[in-house]
């Protein structure tokens, strides 16, 4: 009997076509859905492992010296960690070479892949806040006050994607920057990290540095998530001193220190660092209102939302708001926390499991976390793409990257003064240099560089140029002699220029608290010094926050405000001086003039009554300067001028909109670079509004003679409405007056008219 080989073929190629039962957990499925792979995984997990999701340790705790600067890795305690608490994720370092970066992330990495029992990836944290700052080699930009001066977002972009580009590879993949406080206070020791004191343009730059940032499609296959930090109302302590309390009107918390976060949050931001400091009384690390209410329910904000460093400790001995840790940590989850960064103990991980063990926190609260932590690490790509690569250490600190920070910091450099038109200096045969910062790196590039007070100089690149070394790569045939004690008359008098660089050294934090924003005396005594020649004198400012000088801004030819330009300051601050860069920098912040009086530009009305004593009744409201150089200051070498401001409409209704636009004319002979800033002054608002607002700006270039129309729409939701005590928008009739350059119109806002 013939045995037909049919049937048997048939149940072959039946078993060949069915999809084989796959073995593979769906969390383990890369095609599976994320949501599908972050409920198979949580089902999967015990308490005690979500608790190791929601906990971030310090490199110290893995490590052999517990020292920041020790990238390396102790494998029985990271094994310990892993394996039997199951900890999620780990910060910090400091700058060490790329193949060490590698090495120890290979290290970690593996341990949480092949020996943990679920294998999720760890997700690394670090504070490139301005380029890959802690990548020796890395490529240095300017601190965001720079860039924020530069009012071009296109700064704040490549800012973001060279350090993407920089250290994705190398397991970096959670960047605590942007920082998105507005600069208000000068004294607050961080203003340097901000872009300035206007929401707006914060709302701008941080977006860009975001795009730039999370969107680097260069480093594929990895991803990276960045931070809006530190949400909110960080960046105005009443003392200036860095994370003592702030009391901002919930008004203002919403018109001045939300947008800029809420911008972060429509950018499509992955985490959230939280405010260390208190607002109200109330420690931001325990505000159900502000991380829930506001940032959650509100903003609209689903990401992973991470303390800054202890800030649960600090609950307890800082704010005194717990009295021990474990009511500290049952304070911060039920305001909202997902990840604590503990970051140096199992406090955080023994104070939960009690906490759960007494019922207090239950388990769906730290799945709504571990959901989050989870939905991250799956959206990175984490769980596919685990591991470092090696194979493209060549993008670090290429020319290209350096050029971009070198344009940022050109653009990022603002002429305060410029008297007789002292600069450019085109063919000195001799120039002095003085000051504390005419021969150091680490001025230039301030705290957060390379460690985190940035403050060791001899672990700066030899690449990189202090303003000495510029001026003499910049005016080669001249004789640039530095001077480091008082020069004589004789040396002073045989100068064709004095540059006096002066300034702060590096500092962040609380480390860098003062109580007198008086530049340094003896900086003073030496500035009035040397202005008593007749030789040119340029003061050049290197300084994380505005020193005063109005003791002797007059005795001074030029001011050069440098900021902190970064690696490649020093070469932008000699072109400037030479003339071969046109200076574009316009302030950030207000410049203030006396020692107690900071107010930004777009204050509420601060009126000065200037009265006859004869006439009483002559009161008239003067306005008086609230600061040296106001918010926007900045002067070229070429003149701008402004003129034929247009309206298309001298009214609108609520739902119209309205076209400005403005002729910008290069009256000079020498092409430049201008941000046109548009204002706008709310006549009567039922609360206080400002004095003006910048509503747009934009930068453009010039051409001697050329002239270019700048224009932009007025929008009542987007530039005339403003949030209410509960961030609801206020939007009223009446008038309105737009200012660009010194030229104003006046339109009026008809809620019910049509158009
Ligand atoms: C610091 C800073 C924060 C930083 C964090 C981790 O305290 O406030 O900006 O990201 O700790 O280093």
């Amino acid at each position: 009997m013939k045995y037909s080989v049919l049937p048997i073929l048939i149940l072959f190629v039946l078993a060949m076509t069915q999809p084989v039962q796959s073995q593979t957990p769906t969390y383990q499925n890369p095609d599976a859905a994320i949501e599908d792979r972050v409920e198979d995984l949580l089902n999967r997990m015990t308490v005690y492992e979500k608790i190791g999701q929601m906990t971030q340790l310090n490199i110290t705790t893995i490590n052999p010296t517990g020292k920041q600067a020790d990238v390396e890795l102790v494998e029985e305690k990271a094994r310990d960690l892993i394996g039997n608490h199951h900890i999620g994720s780990f910060l910090n370092g400091e700058a060490v070479p790329p193949e060490q970066w590698f090495r120890f992330t290979n290290q970690l990495t593996r341990l949480a892949m092949e020996e943990s029992r679920l294998g999720i990836p760890i997700i690394y944290g670090i504070d490139h806040v301005h380029g890959a700052n802690y990548l020796e080699g890395g490529t240095i930009f300017p601190h965001n006050i720079n860039l924020g001066a530069t009012f071009n977002p296109q700064h704040s972009y490549n800012t973001g994607w060279v350090t993407a580009y920089e250290t994705a590879d190398l397991g970096h993949h959670w960047n605590f920057a942007p920082i998105l406080d507005i600069g208000v206070n000068p004294l607050w020791p961080r203003i340097y990290e901000t872009f300035g004191e206007d929401p707006r343009l914060a709302a701008r730059m941080g977006e860009s540095y975001i795009n730039g940032y999370q969107r680097n499609e260069e480093i594929e296959p990895y991803n990276v998530a960045a931070t809006a930090k530190h949400f909110l109302g960080y960046s105005d302590p009443k003392s200036g001193w860095d994370r003592s309390p702030a009391y901002i009107p919930k008004q203002a918390i919403h018109e001045f220190h939300r947008p800029s976060f809420q911008a972060a949050v429509d950018a499509g931001i992955k985490t959230v660092m939280l405010n260390s400091g208190e607002i109200n009384g109330i420690p931001v690390h325990g505000s159900y209102e502000l991380v829930t209410e506001l940032l959650r329910d509100e903003m609209g904000f689903d990401g992973v939302v991470v303390t800054d460093w202890a800030d649960i400790e600090k609950l307890v001995d800082f704010h005194f708001i717990s009295e021990n840790f474990k009511e500290a940590t049952f304070r911060s989850v039920m305001a909202g926390i997902d990840m604590s960064m503990t970051p140096l103990t199992l406090e955080f991980n023994e104070a939960m499991q009690a906490l759960v063990d007494e019922g207090r926190i239950t388990e769906d609260r730290i799945d709504e976390s571990v959901r989050r932590i989870l939905r991250l690490k799956f959206e990175l790509g984490l769980f596919e793409h685990p591991y470092p690569s090696n194979e493209r250490l060549n993008r670090i600190g290429t020319t290209e990257s350096k050029v971009k920070a070198l344009e940022a910091a050109r653009e990022s450099i603002v002429l305060l003064r410029n008297k007789n038109g002292v600069l450019p200096v085109l063919n000195p045969t001799r120039i002095l240099v003085a000051g504390p910062s005419a021969d150091s790196k680490r001025n230039l590039a301030g705290g957060w560089t390379l460690a985190w007070q940035g403050a060791n100089e001899e672990r700066y690149p030899d690449d990189m140029m202090t303003i000495l070394d510029a001026l003499r790569a910049e005016y080669p045939d001249a004789d640039i002699e530095h001077v480091t004690k008082t020069p004589s008359q004789q040396q002073i008098d045989a100068a064709d220029l004095i540059v006096y660089a002066g300034g702060e050294e590096p500092y962040t934090e609380f480390v860098g608290n003062i109580s007198d924003l008086t530049l340094p005396q003896n900086q003073l005594d030496e500035i009035s010094r040397l202005s008593e020649s007749a030789t040119p004198l340029v003061l050049v400012l290197v300084q994380g926050r505005p020193r005063l000088i109005t003791s002797v801004e007059e005795k001074t030819d030029a001011i050069l405000h440098a900021g902190l330009p970064g690696f490649q300051g020093a070469n932008a601050i000699a072109e400037i001086i030479s003339g071969a860069v046109n200076p574009s920098g316009k302030l950030p912040i207000s410049y203030p003039e006396s020692p107690s009086h900071f107010t930004p530009y777009n204050h509420k009305p601060s009126a000065n009554y200037d009265f006859d004593e004869e006439d009483a009744n002559q009161i008239s409201q003067v306005s008086q300067p609230t600061s040296l150089y106001p918010f926007g200051h900045g002067l070229s070498y070429t003149t701008f001028t402004y003129s034929d401001l247009r309206l298309s409409k001298s009214f609108i209704g609520e739902n119209g909109s309205l076209s400005a636009s403005v002729a910008v004319t290069n009256a000079g002979n020498r092409a430049g670079m201008e941000s046109v800033l548009w204002f706008i002054t709310d006549h009567v608002g039922t609360i206080t509004r400002p004095v003006e607002e910048l509503a747009h700006f934009e930068k453009i270039a010039l051409e001697p003679g050329e002239t270019k129309r700048v224009q932009f729409e007025i929008q009542p939701s987007e530039q005339l409405s403003y949030p209410d005590r509960n961030g609801q928008p206020i939007l009223e009739e009446g008038y309105f007056t737009v200012k660009v350059g010194e030229l104003t119109k006046e339109f009026r806002l008809e809620k019910n008219k049509d158009d």
